[in-house]
This record gives structure tokens, C-alpha cells and sequence, in this order.
């Protein structure tokens, strides 16, 4: 019963709180000033379109028992309209810096319309074909065969919140770009706070719950894949991968560290799911050197296009 559990999670102040990222800080004119390198921008692609991928996940969210549950269903509302804005911001950068791929329709006075990359993200949506449509079915019968199901998709928010923010973490590390640092530290804000709310939902669903945590465990060790998997190719998420994770020894530790964190959620002790997804991309890249290589970048537009004014119009609104 929901009453009875404890969730570790302030959801009332989240709620009240919960805004559109505001960027206007950052100095969007230095950006094209500073370079990026292939893996940034690979990174930071991927990033993009995960981000506004998210929506989609919604949809398979809301399919399920999830929706029956009015604190969750008061988060989602609010994290997805947080998810927007970070796509929104990946792609402000980008186009920023000078890469716009494919090129996008633009106002009569040269500003781009929200939101950005429509022809991107129709492209992406339309090249997942029948089998993703179909995806939203094993979590809908699912969730109504088994009451612990819900943990499930909690448990595996939690990991991808993790996940999401580690990588940012990993791409500061990485990345010499001085705004792109600037942007992303205020990202990790919003998605460490994404991640206490998935998590809190999951040790309170597997704290004295045995057979919930059995069938989790089971579940994710059958079933889980990496945060953009099946949007993004086998190739493109051991590129982010290797690029991130197994580039060096703080990588490993930060992939590691994502493993050590889910497994403090009841019934996941000892999982490496994560440690085990960066493996398998070495051993690929191992037997075949030319696999998962970041694209070259390519050809920068120049000069860059102007400034985004919805990321001012906030700094005058605050
Ligand atoms: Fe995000
Ligand atoms: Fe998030």
C-alpha cells in the first residue's frame, strides 16, 4: 500500500520548484571560440537526442501502473518538461559552436523556432520502426501481471538518471570546452534530483520486499540496456561508451561507481551492469579496432548563428 511506504523523496518542494533550465549565464557568443573534439560532439549528439527522446519513455511510463500512482504521476509531469529543455540546451550549444545536421527551418528574422531539430528528431522517431512502437506491450502486460513491476521501471529510472549524469561528469573530464563545462554542472542539478526521486521510489518499493527484489534483479540482468539503446545503435553507444567510461582509470571508476550506487538498492548487491556494458564495448573495440570510433566533425558553419534569445528572455523573466 502505498501509504505505509516511506519515500525517501520531497516530492511537494520538488514540484514547487521544478523550472525550465535557465542558460542565461552562459556566454553563448564564446562558445564557437573554444574547440570541441570528435567525442565531444558525439557525446554531446547522443546526448541530445536522449534527452528529447524522453517523452517517449513517458508514454511507456504511463502505460503501465506507474500512472495509477499520483506522486509519481506529479514527477513525470515535471521531468519531462525539465528533459525538453535539456535537449533544447544541447542543441542551443551545438548550433551555437556552428553544427546544425540536418539544417533546420528558420524564423523570417533568421531565429530558430522551438522546438529546434524538428527534422532531426522526426528522422530519429520515424527510423525506430515497428518494434519500438511495439515496446510500450511487455511493459503494459507487465505491470499488470506482477504489482512489483512498478520497482522495475523505478529502479531502472534511477540507474539511467545515474548513468546520465555520471556521463556528464565523464564529459567535463574530457572536454576542454570552458561553456560546455559551465552548462553541464547546472544540468547535473536538475538530474541528480531526477535520480533522488527514482531511486527513493525504489528502495521504498524493495525495502522488505524479498520477492519484489528477486524479480528486479532477475528482470534487469534479462532485460536492461544503456540509457539511449535501441534509439541509438549497437556502434553508437559503445562510442559514448569507450569514449567516456573506458577511456582511463576515472572513466572505470565512474562506471563502477554507478554499480556501486544501484547496488545499495535492496535485492541489487553485486550487480556491475554498467562495468559489464563497458567490457563488452572494450572486448568489440578489442577485436576490431576500427569499431566504435567518433565520427570525424563535421564542417562548421561560420560565422556562428546568433545567440538563442528564449535562454535571455528568462534571465529577464527571473
Ligand atoms: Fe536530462
Ligand atoms: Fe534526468
Amino acid at each position: 500500500m502505498a501509504s505505509r511506504r516511506l519515500i525517501d523523496f520531497d516530492i511537494d518542494k520538488y514540484v514547487r520548484n521544478s523550472k525550465k533550465l535557465d542558460l542565461s549565464f552562459l556566454d553563448w557568443d564564446d562558445i564557437p571560440r573554444h574547440e570541441l573534439s570528435d567525442g565531444d560532439v558525439m557525446s554531446m549528439q547522443y546526448m541530445m537526442d536522449i534527452e528529447t527522446h524522453t517523452v517517449i519513455y513517458l508514454r511507456d511510463l504511463l502505460a503501465t501502473r506507474a500512472a495509477k500512482d499520483p506522486h509519481v504521476t506529479a514527477f513525470l509531469a515535471c521531468w519531462v518538461y525539465e528533459e525538453l529543455w535539456h535537449g533544447e540546451a544541447f542543441s542551443d550549444f551545438l548550433r551555437s559552436y556552428g553544427l546544425e545536421v540536418p539544417v533546420e527551418p528558420r524564423l523570417p528574422d533568421g531565429r530558430t523556432p522551438l522546438p529546434t531539430r524538428p527534422r532531426r528528431t522526426a528522422q530519429i522517431r520515424e527510423q525506430l520502426g515497428i518494434g519500438h512502437r511495439l515496446a510500450i506491450l511487455p511493459s503494459m502486460i507487465g505491470s499488470a501481471l506482477m504489482p512489483d513491476f512498478i520497482a522495475l521501471h523505478m529502479t531502472w529510472g534511477a540507474i539511467n538518471e545515474l548513468t546520465t549524469l555520471t556521463g556528464y561528469y565523464q564529459l567535463i573530464r574530457r572536454s576542454s570546452h570552458p561553456v560546455l563545462h559551465q552548462m553541464l554542472r547546472r544540468i547535473i542539478q536538475d538530474e541528480r534530483r531526477h535520480f533522488a526521486f527514482y531511486r527513493a521510489q525504489a528502495k521504498a518499493r524493495l525495502t522488505d520486499n524479498p520477492r519484489g527484489g528477486r524479480l528486479v534483479r532477475w528482470l534487469l540482468k534479462a532485460l536492461w540496456t544503456p540509457v539511449g539503446a535501441g534509439v541509438k545503435s549497437d556502434e553508437e553507444v559503445d562510442t559514448l561508451a569507450l569514449y567516456l567510461l573506458a577511456d582511463s582509470p576515472e572513466g572505470l571508476e565512474g562506471a563502477r561507481s554507478i554499480d556501486r550506487t544501484i547496488a545499495e538498492i535492496p535485492g541489487l548487491e553485486g550487480l556491475t551492469l554498467i562495468e559489464d556494458v563497458v567490457d563488452r564495448a572494450v572486448e568489440r573495440r578489442r577485436r576490431n579496432p576500427l569499431w566504435a570510433i567518433p565520427p570525424r566533425v563535421p564542417q562548421r558553419t561560420s560565422p556562428a548563428p546568433p545567440r538563442e534569445p528564449h535562454w535571455v528572455h528568462t534571465a529577464a523573466a527571473a
